[in-house]
């Protein structure tokens, strides 16, 4: 087993469901120990499904099981391609057969090694197998890392929209290693940078000051090692708060959709493949920014730090060329985020504060989105 220099475990206090997010470079190789030694309160069995990409399996997947089977568990393992286009209804019957060949049961767990798509299918057959068994988070890629896999949402596509089939499903243990970004692709490095920045500015003014105090925050070889430690401790520490705050999303977990709304039209408009989500979230917040300074809420010169460090993490601070501003606008209107027909925004008011805006006018994003644009 490798040596764990510094271990960090964040609790997600749920009444019901409370869970730890353990931070450990290395902690791959003790993934079996840590189910066993965290989460205890839920009877745990033998049987492990691991659920994976190919390409995250080829490097990480002998380790994660050698792991597992050392501490005793009988695993066997389920990969589904890559990629946004699989997240679907069918992939996740794909893991419901091989955890019916595995004889999972109640007791059984799913463990999911990968990024955000992997994490939120296997989060989803876990939530439903069986009528609902264990599943443990192992996210390789940053933004699974510090966002989507802590908080239970997990979830597939439906061919009219993203994440429209879902359930609230928290897991036993998020084990997080960050030695595992060092294979992790610079654009999606960049995309998770985005959502670090997000928490910088919803949450946590120090952890925004320390980001742009850094010279480069472009790629993993170029942020510090201790820096890297700080930015996942603080991002999982604001979205840990949140949700054991607001766990199913009535009321404050939706500042962590800061950049989002205007994101997710952009991601939807692009066809989900031409911007990644994080792509989408850095452009999202520039005009959430620009937004708040129309509204008189905050000002041009905190946007304006809030593009420069977007910039500095090789993130756009622009919309893409040619992005139909009618379709985008209209498209806000069918976002699930839409209650009683206005358009939620979030909005900043200083650096780590944030107000949620039900009714932002028409013009005042088309003012902006001609702003930005390219
Ligand atoms: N990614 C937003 C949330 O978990 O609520």
């Amino acid at each position: 087993m490798g040596v764990v220099q510094e271990k960090s475990v964040i609790t997600v206090e749920l009444p019901q469901n409370p869970y730890d997010v353990v931070i450990a470079p290395g902690g791959l190789d003790h993934l079996g120990a840590w189910i066993l030694d965290h989460g205890k309160q839920r009877k745990l069995g033998k049987k492990m499904l691991l659920v994976s990409n190919p390409s995250v399996f080829d490097l990480y997947g002998q380790r994660a099981i050698a792991s597992l089977e050392q501490a005793g568990f009988d695993v066997a393992y389920h990969l589904i391609p890559d990629g946004e286009p699989h997240k679907t209804l069918a992939s996740v019957e794909g893991i419901y057969d091989a955890a019916y060949a595995h004889r999972m049961e109640r007791s059984s767990a799913i463990v999911a090694l990968g990024g955000g798509i992997i994490g939120d299918m296997s989060g989803f057959a876990a939530a439903t197998w069986l009528r609902g068994i264990q599943f443990i988070q192992v996210p390789t890629s940053l933004l699974a890392m510090v966002d989507a896999s802590i908080g239970g949402k997990t979830g597939v596509n439906h061919p009219l929209g993203k994440n429209l089939i879902g359930a609230f499903h928290q897991p036993r243990l998020v084990l997080i290693d960050p030695q595992m970004l060092d294979t992790l692709p610079v654009r999606e490095f960049r995309a998770g940078m985005a959502e670090v920045i997000k928490y910088g500015v919803i949450w946590d003014a120090d952890l925004f000051e320390q980001l742009d105090a850094t010279a480069d925050l472009s790629e993993y070889a170029a942020v510090p090692v201790s820096l890297l430690q700080t930015i996942l401790l603080r991002s999982c520490q604001a979205k840990a708060i949140v949700v054991s705050k607001d766990e199913k999303e009535a009321g404050l977990r939706a500042i962590l959709n800061y950049g989002h709304t205007i994101g997710h039209a952009i991601e939807s408009i692009t066809g989900y493949t031409a911007v990644t989500h994080g792509e989408a979230v850095a452009m999202g917040m520039v005009a959430a920014g620009e937004i708040a300074v129309q509204l008189g809420m905050w000002s041009k010169a905190l946007s304006d730090r809030q593009t420069a460090l977007i910039r500095k993490a090789g993130l756009p601070a622009h919309s893409p060329a040619g992005l139909d501003h009618d379709q985008l606008v209209t498209l806000l209107q069918a976002d699930k985020k839409v209650e009683d027909g206005k358009v939620r925004f979030i909005l900043p008011t200083g650096i780590g504060t944030v107000e949620i805006v039900n009714e932002v006018s028409a013009d005042v994003v088309r003012h902006v989105l001609r702003q930005i644009e390219a």
